[in-house]
């Protein structure tokens, strides 16, 4: 067991992480989607302990966090679509999967062996300031045991991680709440490999084309990784309910509850109002305390695959998938 230690958003606890990541510890740090778990990418030792905390499978590539698209361009080759994507969406909830560079410093184990490289600049001011300060590239996937629901908060990252990791950077709860849309632009036309925070149709409209790959991702992985039953609760998840049984959690989504809601054990809504930007906030916070209900199964009202929809059903269907 290590001691992990809660630092505060401030100067003294941005010294406080980088320092920890330059000697190679372990740290998770708010970013705008979900908390990362991060280690400087460069160094493989450090990359193997992320992989020990969460206890994730090592044929798993990592995501690097960078400072600017400028720092990007020394890891990773942008063809003039990644370019664009990055100018248009960096910082923020994008991840390009890009060529290696020649003087890429990012570990093989970070990288999981490919030639290619997962880079994205998050938008959160405290995810910046911290990479600024290290200047290095920071691997960094979401801040939980491999295969649970990814934490929106520091108190979730405790949670799971409390014990196996150097320190947690608090920065209260993240906005977007799912994780960044990873498009691969690798050779020829530009892949979806998760949808996430970006949605399609501003990616598409921006390139002027519609992107290889869909949903159907969970079932035919294009992401290593990207396995069909992860983000998972303990309870038992029930997509599209039209009606709730007695002493269910329910997960709502706008102003139609299904046939039942009112006998159920205890029921949230991911947005009165069937705003997809409110729902993906809220998703994981709520399936954590729907969880924490003790009930064995948590209905879902339908919910549109538009917009952030798509990502948001995404994690759904892989909570509900059989395990
Ligand atoms: O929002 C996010 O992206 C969060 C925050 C912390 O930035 N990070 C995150 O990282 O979700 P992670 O490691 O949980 O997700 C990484 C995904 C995996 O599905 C992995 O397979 C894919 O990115 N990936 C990374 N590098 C890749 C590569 N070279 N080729 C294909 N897929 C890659
Ligand atoms: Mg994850």
């Amino acid at each position: 067991m290590r001691q992990t230690q809660r630092l505060t958003a401030n100067e003294a606890g941005l010294a406080d992480a980088a320092e920890i990541l330059r000697r190679g510890g372990l740290v998770a740090f708010p970013t705008e989607t979900v908390y990362g778990l991060g280690a400087d990418a460069t160094d493989a030792q450090a990359v193997a302990g992320i992989y020990a905390a969460k206890e994730r499978p090592s044929f798993n590539p990592l995501i690097s966090h960078l400072d600017s698209f400028e720092s990007a361009q020394e890891q990773g080759v942008f063809d003039e679509t990644a370019r664009r994507l990055a100018e248009a969406f960096w910082p923020g909830p994008l991840t390009l999967v890009v060529p290696v560079a020649p003087g890429c410093t990012i570990s093989d184990l970070a990288r999981a062996g490919l030639d290619s490289v997962g880079l994205r600049v998050p938008a959160h001011p405290l995810a910046h300031a911290l990479l600024q300060k290290i200047g290095r590239p920071v691997a960094a996937p979401s801040a939980n045991r491999s295969g649970r629901v990814s934490p929106t908060d520091a108190d979730h990252v405790l949670g799971d991680l409390d014990g196996r990791i150097d320190a947690v950077l608090d920065g209260g709860p993240s906005q977007v709440g799912v994780e960044s849309t990873i498009v691969a632009c690798i050779s020829g036309t530009p892949r979806l490999l998760r949808p996430g925070g970006i949605p399609r149709e501003a990616i598409e409209t921006l390139i002027g084309m519609r992107l290889e790959g869909g949903p159907e991702g969970g079932k035919s992985p294009l992401a290593p990784g990207m396995l069909a039953s992860h983000y998972a609760p303990r309870a038992k998840v029930r997509l599209n309910a039209a009606r709730v049984e007695a002493d269910e959690a329910v997960l709502l989504f706008g102003e139609k509850a299904p046939v039942g809601t009112e006998t159920a054990r205890i029921a949230l809504n991911l947005s009165k109002n069937g705003d997809l930007v409110e729902a993906a906030a809220h998703l994981f916070s709520y399936l954590r305390q729907l969880d924490a209900s003790g009930a064995a199964t948590i209905a879902v009202s339908p919910i549109p695959e538009t917009g952030l929809g798509e990502a948001i059903t995404d994690r759904l269907r892989r909570a509900a998938a059989e395990r």
